[in-house]
């Protein structure tokens, strides 16, 4: 089991400890399938709301919180029945707009992961109002169940009520709807072609500014986030946000990261280039490489 775990397997049902231990194992990133997810609820003869209640102690444990020491976990379920955790980051030192929400962390696991509906969000704190907007930006993001401990589950509607979303800005696409933009380079750098994948399938229905982050640690693995807007701006989530979070998640440390990629689309109407620098010298002594697509779309 990864050290991080220790503390929080304490605070499960004891049931739980025994049989969520082999999947605590050194590569566990915050996913269970849906088949694990069943067999779990077997074993320790619980409902699946409680059982993923009763997870979110684990899903905690991934947030890095320097400033708050306030560590909130939060579960995303997928429409595939897999569930997929996230954690809040905060990045030492820096600005709080560069924070990572556990609810964005959560959902940006299940996106990268190619969810195309989240059906569910289990969360051990209420979502602050900058989690409900980006919740709402959310393929049927009204109808998302919200589960928190000692409340009723409720739908985003009721906690987002009157909301303000993509429709009052006339777009039609939501987040985990499936996106697919042109965007042309030739190389032959695995990492470069990574983020063109990445920014091909970013969202950005308001500035068509497609981009990605892949982050290279020093043994070779990578590590990726895609832009997400959101129709009320500044809860839209980051690249470089989305990828620092992934490798936290991954138990690796910023100290562990060698190489850094921007890509994004010459046709965007703003660049992500100076907040992407801003986070990343906020983590890493790292120079951050742009690169700006000659998309036509
Ligand atoms: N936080 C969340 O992760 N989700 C919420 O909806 C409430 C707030 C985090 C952000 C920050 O890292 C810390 O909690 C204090 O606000
Ligand atoms: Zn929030």
């Amino acid at each position: 089991m990864q050290d991080r775990f220790i503390h929080c397997i304490a605070k499960l049902p004891a049931s739980l400890q025994t049989h969520i231990l082999p999947i605590l194992n050194q590569d566990f990133a915050g996913h269970i399938d849906a088949q694990q997810i069943a067999e779990l609820c077997g074993a320790c003869n619980i409902t699946e709301k409680a059982l993923l209640l009763a997870l979110l102690p684990v899903a905690a444990a991934l947030a890095k919180p320097p400033t708050s020491q306030f560590h909130v976990g939060a579960i995303a379920k997928g429409k595939s029945g897999d569930i997929y955790m996230g954690a809040n980051l905060e990045l030492n030192g820096e600005a709080l707009f560069h924070s990572v929400h556990a609810e964005q962390s959560a959902i940006s696991h299940a996106w990268l992961s190619g969810e195309q509906q989240i059906v569910d969000i289990i969360v051990n704190a209420s979502p602050c109002g900058h989690c409900r907007q980006f919740i709402n930006e959310l393929v049927q993001g009204q109808s998302v169940n919200i589960h928190l401990p000692e409340q009723p589950s409720q739908p985003l509607s009721h906690y987002l009520p009157y909301a303000f979303g993509p429709s009052d800005l006339d777009i039609t696409e939501a987040l985990l709807s499936k996106q697919q933009h042109p965007l042309d380079f030739d190389s032959a750098d695995p990492m470069i072609i990574e983020a063109l994948d990445h920014a091909s399938l970013s969202y950005a229905p308001y500035t068509h500014s497609y981009a990605a982050v892949v982050l290279e640690t020093q043994d070779g693995h990578t590590y990726c986030g895609r832009y997400a807007e959101n129709a009320a701006f500044n809860p839209s989530m980051m690249p470089m946000q989305m990828a620092l979070s992934t490798l936290v998640r991954h138990n690796r440390d910023f100290s562990e990261i060698k190489r850094a990629v921007l890509i994004e689309s010459s046709l965007g109407k703003i660049s992500l280039v100076g907040a992407s620098m801003d986070a990343l010298h906020a983590s890493a002594a790292v120079e951050l490489e742009h690169i700006v697509i000659e998309a036509s779309e």
